[in-house]
């Protein structure tokens, strides 16, 4: 899986990959976007120096995935929304591992990763684990998940 920055021109299909219906139910804010909303994040989040915004794709093919991460100051967080066309075929653990290991280069100081997944989403939850994330607790039907990068030596 190859990766790349996100740039303004990779907009129309996340816009579509956001409001997707099952991204929008296992979303934690579970509400549709403007296409203005959309863009005016775009354009915040790219200029924000405290998010990577990643886009995941295989050679001589559509975008797979997105994978983004919002770095605070003792860890980051991350989530994902593969494109809608691309799951259930096992993209899933390869965009986010190869994520983590852009983010890994990008941040070096910032090890502690976390995300937080609806208790129903149970292929993300699946996902996280399997790439080595450790379930922490579930409050408000929200599950948190925890890995720490730096004693993580697969990635
Ligand atoms: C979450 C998401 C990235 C997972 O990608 P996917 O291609 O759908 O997931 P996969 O088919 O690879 O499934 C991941 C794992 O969960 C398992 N799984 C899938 N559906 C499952 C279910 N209903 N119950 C239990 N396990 C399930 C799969 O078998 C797989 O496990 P394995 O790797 O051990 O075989 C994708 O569904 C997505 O983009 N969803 C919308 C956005 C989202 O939910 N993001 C997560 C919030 S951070």
């Amino acid at each position: 899986m190859l990766t790349r920055l996100v740039t303004r021109e990779d907009a129309e299909y996340l816009f579509k990959w956001r409001n997707d219906p099952h991204t929008i139910a296992m979303s934690l804010n579970s509400m549709p976007v403007t296409w203005n909303e959309h863009i005016n994040w775009l354009q915040h989040a790219l200029n924000d120096e405290r998010k990577l915004l990643i886009l995941c794709y295989l050679k001589n093919s559509a975008p797979v995935g997105f994978v983004r991460f919002d770095v605070h100051y003792h860890y980051a967080e991350v989530s994902i929304n593969l494109n809608p066309r691309c799951r259930g075929k096992g993209f899933a653990k390869r965009c986010l591992t190869a994520a983590l290991e852009r983010f890994k280069k990008e941040f070096q100081s910032s090890t502690l990763i976390k995300a937080r997944i609806k208790v129903e989403n149970e292929a993300s939850k699946r996902l996280f684990t399997g790439v080595g994330f450790l379930y922490l607790r579930t409050q408000n039907d929200i599950a948190f998940f925890t890995l720490d990068l730096s004693a993580y030596s697969k990635i």
